[in-house]
């Protein structure tokens, strides 16, 4: 990104005739789209996925809210959506801040990145960007944003701690990072399923194998203060989801995604998995199963004024 963008997005109020001359002389680099180290992420970006975390951004809003709520964060505010995916939580801070504020979104993957623009562009959201960068090493200045929110980003990658650590360069004195992340150990179905017992364990372990933990929700102040933030916060919200609830089946939808892994690594062949996964999914369709699928934890932090 140019130092000329970057001082527009950082500085001058968006929607005003400077952010609209920044975003006409922005056009993506070489870099932004060919140059990105490979990274490592759990989940693969595909349209099936962009679909599955759009509906699940849509089922998350309220939680959403609840974790912006504890950041006071106001109109005219600048925010940041880390690991913003296809679209992420880009309307919701966008609505907070206003046409006066404005909110960088920044995904490394090509395709998020361009799905978030689309999204942005659907919405008419004209105080959000979209920045193809890593989140451990972003390049945006140092202590300028009010708030620095990341929602299920953490789980699923190696060496969170990093990204946190850059949650907190990048917010202001004083300002916020907020995050939401999942613990898959706190889950709930009765009666239980043997089938997706075995194919959530066998997620938690490849993901972890990969170096991600899908349990991360619980340890979320404890990466905080090692990071040097301040007056933690954190919920939990865990939610009973009824049939054809998209995330009843959130846990096999991730084995879908990674089932090329799973079989490569497992003690299971892709016709196995196949049985597990179409048993595991008849249990959850029966209106009395009871389904916890997964607690989420919010959790946010402030930035010591110096
Ligand atoms: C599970 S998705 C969540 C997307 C979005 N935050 C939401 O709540 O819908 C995680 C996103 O993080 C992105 N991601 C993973 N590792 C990243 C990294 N090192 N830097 C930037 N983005 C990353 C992925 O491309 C993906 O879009």
């Amino acid at each position: 990104m140019s130092p000329g963008l970057l001082h527009a997005l950082t500085r001058a109020p968006i929607g005003d005739a400077r952010r609209e001359h920044a975003a006409r002389r922005y056009r993506p680099t070489k870099r932004d789209f060919h140059d990105m180290p490979a990274l490592e992420y759990t989940l693969n970006s595909n349209n099936t996925e962009h679909r599955r975390l759009r509906t699940q951004a849509a089922n998350l809003r309220a939680h959403t809210k609840t974790l912006l709520d504890a950041t006071d964060l106001k109109p005219a505010s600048s925010a940041i959506d880390l690991g913003c995916g296809p679209g992420g939580a880009l309307d919701l801070l966008a609505e907070r801040i206003g046409a006066d504020g404005k909110v960088i979104g920044v995904d490394f993957d090509a395709a998020s990145v361009a799905g978030a623009r689309a999204f942005a562009d659907e919405r008419e959201l004209i105080n959000v960007e979209v920045i193809q960068a890593d989140a451990r090493n972003t390049e945006l200045p140092s202590s300028s944003f009010d708030v620095v929110h990341a929602r299920l980003l953490l789980a699923n990658i190696p060496r969170p701690d990093e990204v946190v650590t850059e949650m907190a360069r990048l917010v202001r004195p004083g300002g916020w990072v907020a995050v939401l992340e999942p613990d898959v150990a706190l889950r709930a179905c009765y009666p239980p399923h043997p089938g997706l017992e075995q194919l959530t364990e066998l997620l938690v372990t490849v993901a972890r194998r990969g170096g991600a933990d899908l349990c991360i929700g619980r340890r979320l102040p404890h990466l905080f203060a090692t990071a040097g933030l301040i007056n933690v916060g954190i919920r939990a919200r865990a939610d009973v989801c009824p049939p054809r609830h998209a995330q009843r089946v959130v846990c096999l939808d991730l084995v879908q995604n990674i089932g090329h892994r799973i079989v490569a690594q497992g003690p299971i062949d892709q016709r196995e998995l196949d049985r597990l996964d179409r048993d595991a999914r008849r249990h959850l369709d029966d209106q009395d199963t009871i389904v916890v699928p997964v607690t989420y934890f919010l959790a946010w932090a402030r930035k010591p004024r110096r």
